[in-house]
């Protein structure tokens, strides 16, 4: 049987449209058209419409083929229909691109969905490190005795002797110096060769230090850190912390005392407490006082904790001696008229701590323990 050429093929009449649609390429134009419409806009990713793109305008695409196959028509068949074929290679062409805008967009989007972020969502939380409990006392214990205009002043931890105990009114050969168990170090003052250095006993000293610097009417804390030469135990440490207080004028006396000493315990363990001083001995100080507080666990009915009493020792205080306003290069007060007087106390920091958080053994503050220390 001869060879029919596709285009020279007779058919039934009925097909004669869709072989007449084939224009003689083998192919039918409109349906390639489709089917390419239907490819491209099923891909949903760069690399699908790729394989799409390669499939008909690749160097192997169908097109491609279609155009090659022109070449064997008539010219003018040839012009006829290759304009046909470059009109539908234009058309997918612009297909493509508009897919490819599309995918990319997609694409896009997703990505900033996936970025995207909430700006009014909670933060993580990073839990913050916070103050050990004696510093928050002492933060405490400023505040309150700033706002009665209170300054708050420092000094050294390593002391001569001469303030911590000669200025004090404490003489060498003194028995009171034996109050004090005190850390001595080896090195010797480089500025005396008689003076031994050691590491302050208490905050005291820095009455001194500040009273040669600055005239009356004064009134000072000091906080600080001061050593003892101590075995420990839950309630003593070798390491611990004083706050000294000072204030000197032309009348200040032990009333003044009493009231700024009240107010200020009231505030610190905000509850209503009473003070009472009983005699005491500090060679500073003269007359020098116990200072007992209600006690905070029986509020004053008597209990295990203040031995019965009612009452809990909070501090050393008294009028301070006039050898220690000598000591400083000020005049004390004169019968005759003129010079200072004034208050001084001293408390244990830790011992505050203590009792407002109600924890029973000091060395808990040192320990570095989290257990502990995340409590406050
Ligand atoms: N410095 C004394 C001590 O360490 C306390 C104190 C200070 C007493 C001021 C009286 C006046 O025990």
């Amino acid at each position: 049987m001869a060879k029919i050429h596709p285009h020279t093929k007779k058919i039934h009449p009925g097909k004669r449209a869709k072989r007449r649609a084939s224009y003689g390429v083998g192919v039918n134009l409109k349906t390639l058209k489709n089917r390419a419409r239907k490819e491209i806009k099923k891909t949903d990713n760069l690399k699908e419409l790729n394989e799409v793109f390669k499939k008909y305008l690749g160097k192997r695409g169908e097109l491609t083929r279609i155009f090659r196959s022109l070449e064997k028509l008539p010219k003018a068949k040839r012009i006829r229909i290759g304009k046909k074929v470059n009109e539908l290679k234009n058309f997918l062409g612009i297909k493509f691109d508009q897919k490819a805008e599309v995918i990319k967009e997609k694409t896009q989007r997703k990505l900033e969905e996936k970025e995207w972020i909430d700006i009014t969502a909670p933060g993580q939380k990073i839990s913050p490190g916070h103050l050990h409990p004696l510093t928050q006392v002492q933060r405490k214990v400023e505040e309150i005795f700033q706002s009665m205009g209170f300054s708050v002043v420092e000094g050294p931890e390593i002391e001569t002797e001469w303030y911590n105990f000669d200025a004090l009114n404490i003489p060498k050969d003194h028995p009171a110096r034996d109050l004090w168990d005190t850390l001595y170090l080896k090195i010797q003052n480089p500025k005396s060769k008689i003076q031994n250095l050691l590491l302050r006993t208490h905050t005291t000293p820095v009455d001194v230090r500040y009273m040669e610097k600055n005239n009356p009417p004064l009134r000072i804390i000091i906080p600080g850190r001061v050593f003892r030469h101590e075995a420990t135990d839950a309630s003593h440490e070798s390491n611990f912390y004083q706050i000294d207080g000072l204030m000197v004028g032309n009348n200040i006396s032990a009333a003044n005392f009493k009231a700024i000493i009240q107010e200020f315990f009231q505030r610190f363990f905000e509850k209503p407490v009473e003070i009472r001083m009983r005699p005491g001995y500090f060679p500073f100080v003269e007359p020098g006082f116990e200072v007992d507080m209600t006690c905070l666990v029986c509020e004053g009915k008597g209990c295990s904790a203040c031995s019965q009493t009612g009452w809990m020792e909070m501090m050393g205080a008294g009028m301070v001696h006039p050898n220690v306003f000598k000591a400083a290069g000020l005049t004390p007060h004169q019968y005759t008229g003129g010079g200072w007087q004034g208050f001084a106390f001293g408390m244990g920091m830790d011992r505050l701590a203590m009792m407002k958080y109600k924890i029973n053994d000091i060395r808990l503050f040192y320990s570095g323990d989290l257990r502990f220390l995340v409590q406050f």
